[in-house]
This record gives structure tokens, sequence and C-alpha cells, in this order.
């Protein structure tokens, strides 16, 4: 069994137009989690950042405890918290992807296109939200500039 943790949070004040915030992000949170294998996605859509934490019970406790008191962001919702028969993100360390209106593909595919309240997102919502961005992202193998994929 792993545990999987999924929150939802806004961007803080002063960091959305930070060019490199979800890539920083990332590189520390490959690094890191990497070593107590814990695995993931980090979608950042519309200011808000979603995110899927899955291991141990321990290594997901102190990573999202950590990530919390992160000033980056705010709002933290706790979307699902719940031991899994098995990994959604098996062999990302973090993947992350930066949702914009030029992914016409994904958001037709999820059917975003017409717009969505990330306020009202549920926990399983949330859940093939991400799962979906990575299905698309890896299926279209997009690399375009707001794309990043980052592979343990
Ligand atoms: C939205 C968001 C998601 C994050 N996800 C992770 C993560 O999965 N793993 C991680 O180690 N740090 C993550 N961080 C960064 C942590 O808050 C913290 O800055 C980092 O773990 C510090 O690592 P260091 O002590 O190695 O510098 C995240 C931060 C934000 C704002």
């Amino acid at each position: 069994m792993v545990r999987q943790l999924i929150y939802t949070s806004r961007v803080a004040n002063g960091f959305q137009e930070e060019d490199n915030l979800l890539q920083s992000i990332l590189d520390v949170s490959v690094r890191n989690n990497a070593t107590v294998s814990v695995t993931g996605m980090l979608l950042f859509y519309r200011d808000h950042f979603f995110q899927a934490l899955e291991g141990s019970a321990e290594a997901v406790e102190t990573i999202y405890l950590r990530v919390c008191r992160d000033p980056r962001h705010q709002e933290l919702r706790l979307l699902q918290d719940a031991p899994r028969k098995s990994r959604s993100f098996e062999g990302w360390a973090m993947c992350g992807y930066n949702l914009g209106p030029a992914d016409n593909e994904i958001l037709g595919v999820l059917g975003l296109r017409r717009g969505f309240d990330p306020k009202s997102i549920s926990g399983p919502g949330a859940l093939a939200l991400l799962t979906n961005v990575h299905a698309v992202q890896q299926r279209v193998n997009l690399r375009t500039p707001s794309s990043i994929v980052i592979e343990s």
C-alpha cells in the first residue's frame, strides 16, 4: 500500500510572474523525493498548484509538512489523503506541467476549454486532472516552452 495525498493551493502574491517558479520547485522536489521514494505530479494552472504525493506514510508526511510551510503558495486545501494499492505516478520523483491557454489539445481532451473553477475541485476530480494531464502529456510528448517534464 502507498499513501497518496492530493492538495491544491494558490501561488502567493509576488510569485505569479516568476519565470522559473515551477522549474525550480521541480528541481528540488525531484532531488528530495527520489531519496525517500516519493513520486507524484505537480500541475500549475491558472495561478493554482495541484499536487499528488505518494509513497510511505512517513515520507509523504515529511514532505507535505515542509511544502505546507513554503511561502511561495497559500490557501492550501487538502483534497484527498488515503492508502492506495498502487502508485499513479510510478517512476516519477515529480513530474510537472505548466498548463496554459496554448495547450489546446490538453484543455480540449479534459473539457477545460470553457473554464474550470479550482476552488470547487474534489479529491477524485484533482486526481483525474493530474493523471489525465500526465497521460496526454506523455502521448503528445509536448515540447513547447510551457511544458516541463522531468523523469527521475
Ligand atoms: C507547490 C509546491 C510543491 C512542492 N513540492 C515539493 C516536493 O514534492 N518535494 C520537495 O522536496 N519539495 C517540494 N516543494 C519545495 C519545499 O517547499 C521546500 O522548498 C523544499 O523541499 C526545500 O528543500 P531543500 O531543503 O532541499 O532546499 C514544493 C513547493 C511548492 C511551493
